[in-house]
């Protein structure tokens, strides 16, 4: 099964960023990310043998961070990957905190300076024409396990597991 760690956003934080992409001009074959699929990567394990799953589950449950506040300040076209982001300028600490410690438990290879991003659209070619965005606020309260279907037009994602962040004394 192919699996990732990720925060999904709350009704509202969605609705926001779908209202940023759906500014978006894009030329074919550039299609949008279904505003019920939009998550923020933590961890992108690839395909694991379901015998590994336990050990998954109890590196989520072992983690113990705090409450993410993002702030999604900016779009970005990334080429390499052709895709559009909504990003946040700021790593916020807490976060950057939470995706080391899980690439060190699940032994990964972290990139050195992450971007906080949620991608909104896909295959896009070109750069899109961008308008300025205004922040979209997003206050967290957990993470998860989730799982990826390929296959169909867009991935189908379910959760598998997810853990509470809590709030700070
Ligand atoms: P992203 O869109 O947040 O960048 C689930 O498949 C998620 O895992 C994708 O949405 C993508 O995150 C990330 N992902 C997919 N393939 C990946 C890869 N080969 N390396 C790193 N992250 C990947």
């Amino acid at each position: 099964m192919r699996l990732f760690f990720a925060l999904w956003p709350d009704a509202d934080t969605k609705n926001q960023l779908a209202g940023v992409a759906a500014k978006l001009r894009l030329a074919a074959p550039s299609r949008l990310v279904p505003a019920d699929n939009y998550h923020l990567t933590l961890a992108f394990l690839g395909e694991v043998p379901s015998s590994r799953l336990p050990g998954l589950l109890a590196i989520g449950a072992m983690q113990r961070a705090s409450r993410l506040r993002i702030t999604f300040d900016a779009t970005e076209y990334w080429a390499k990957s052709q895709v559009f982001v909504a990003a946040a300028q700021k790593m916020p600490p807490e976060l950057l905190t939470l995706w080391d410690q899980l690439h060190q438990d699940l032994a990964l290879k972290a990139q050195p300076k992450p971007r906080a991003h949620v991608t909104l659209a896909r295959k896009v070619a070109q750069a899109p024409v961008q308008q300025a965005m205004s922040p979209v606020a997003w206050s967290t309260s957990s993470f998860g396990l989730y799982r990826s279907e390929t296959g169909g037009v867009q991935p189908a994602y379910t959760v598998v597991d997810t853990w509470p962040l809590l709030d700070e004394k």
